[in-house]
């Protein structure tokens, strides 16, 4: 099982790969699950910037295509131009949607700003159930 400084390791180099020409904010995201598998995303950005997929989600949707079907442990989210990108509430949503008993870790890191950890519990409290 990757740790959270692999973890990190691995987001950084998907944020490398990250589609961000509007907002020039980049982010990559690495997503581990029970089973051990990891999967990468990056956030993609559109002219229409409402289309704009996040680097988290981006992750998570590869772990559905690629027919994961272990619950999301962890997620390290790194973002290289400014601080900590704190995941967006739809992306906290899609976590807590994967998580194991609602109970992730969610690292943070940045060029400018070191790790910092937090719950699914934490960051999305009273969270939409069905
Ligand atoms: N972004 C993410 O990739 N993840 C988040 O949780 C918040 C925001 C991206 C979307 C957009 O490309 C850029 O950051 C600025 O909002």
């Amino acid at each position: 099982m990757l740790d959270n400084l692999q973890l990190l390791e691995l987001a950084k180099k998907a944020c490398d790969n990250a589609y961000a020409k509007y907002s020039n904010f980049h982010v990559g995201a690495c997503a581990l699950y029970e089973s051990g598998n990891y999967y990468l995303g990056c956030n993609v950005e559109n002219a229409s910037y409402g289309l704009t997929l996040c680097a988290e989600r981006n992750a998570m949707s590869n772990a559905i295509v690629a027919g994961e079907k272990s619950k999301l442990v962890k997620i390290a989210i790194f973002s290289k131009d400014r601080t900590n990108c704190m995941p967006c509430g739809a992306c906290r949503q899609w976590m807590a949607e994967f998580a194991k008993d609602n109970n992730i870790q969610i690292i943070l890191e940045s060029e400018d700003s070191k790790c910092a950890v937090f719950t699914i519990e934490e960051l999305l409290p009273y969270g939409f159930e069905l």
